[in-house]
């Protein structure tokens, strides 16, 4: 192979983009379990050929499964939509090397990922780009992406689902706020399925030392309505709601209000679809 190899793509990555090795080492070991909540043979492939040091990046089990429960659910969403719309748009924003695409495919969708370009220059090397998936170099703050979205796909006025897994939390407030009305005013009708922290969690909660502190909080899911015309909430979706014995003593945090209701999964639609 001529040019950097992934392992020297990795390198160039910052802390938030070398994030992406999380999920992917979880969803790739996961799907080698018997009693895997997850399969995804195409993340066992991709851990398979990055050079990567993934002892690194392990997580205890009580946060692994939380990841693998938050991950079905952004999946489970995304099947619900092309169940409803089976020609619809799932534009995954900070995709970093998931493999979502490949797992919920039905044939007919087609995948937009979007993340910053020594991300998709990794992508690239590892993952080849087919006539209904396509990778889409660039910051999701810097809104060139949108027009690729919409003189592609937004020109044939199929709904659009925006997938937003382990990125908006790491945004500053405006920054979220910016992209959300950005994504509605150019996207009328379309939904946003995004993981939030309540803002105690991002005061508080321990981080360890190789991540990076996450910056966007949430007070009330509802807020959002009030960033642009008709946002509307959808659902929320909880981790610790979730009667998975896996989840171990993290499952004693769904008696604890404030804590239960902490971290979730937020499913919005950004106004009326354009008549
Ligand atoms: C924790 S990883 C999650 C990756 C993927 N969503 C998943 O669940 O496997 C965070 C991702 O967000 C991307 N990201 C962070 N800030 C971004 C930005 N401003 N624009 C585009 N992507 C960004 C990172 O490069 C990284 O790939």
């Amino acid at each position: 192979m001529s040019g950097p190899m992934p392992a020297d793509r990795l390198r160039n990555l910052n802390a938030v983009s070398r994030t992406l090795l999380i999920p992917l080492s979880i969803r790739a070991s996961e799907s080698q379990r018997p009693d895997a909540l997850v399969r995804d043979p195409a993340a066992v492939e991709l851990a398979r050929r990055l050079d990567a040091d993934f002892a690194s990046v392990q997580r205890p089990e009580g946060d692994r499964v939380s990841f693998l429960l938050r991950m079905r659910e952004f999946d489970r969403q995304a099947r619900v939509f092309l169940a409803m719309h089976p020609d619809g748009v799932l534009v995954d924003l900070g995709c970093g090397l998931d493999t979502r695409f490949e797992r919920v495919d039905n044939g007919q969708a087609e995948w937009y990922g979007v993340d910053l370009p020594e991300v998709i220059a990794l992508r690239e090397d590892l993952l080849d780009e087919t006539p209904r998936s396509h990778f889409t170099a660039g910051s999701v703050l810097d809104f060139s992406w949108m027009d690729v979205l919409s003189s592609q796909a937004g020109k044939s006025g199929r709904p659009i689902l925006f997938l937003a897994e382990a990125v908006l939390v790491y945004l500053a407030e405006a920054e979220v706020k910016r992209l959300v009305q950005a994504i509605a005013g150019r996207f009328p009708g379309a939904e946003l399925v995004c993981d939030v922290y309540a803002p105690v969690v991002v005061r508080l909660h321990p981080v360890p030392p190789d991540m990076p502190k996450p910056r966007w909080g949430l007070k009330d899911d509802r807020d959002v309505e009030a960033w642009a015309p008709g946002i509307r909430l959808i659902s929320q979706w909880y981790y610790f709601d979730e009667p998975e014995p896996r989840l171990g003593a993290f499952r004693l945090m769904r008696y604890v209000p404030f804590i239960a209701r902490a971290v979730r999964v937020v499913h919005y639609r950004l106004g009326d679809a354009a008549g």
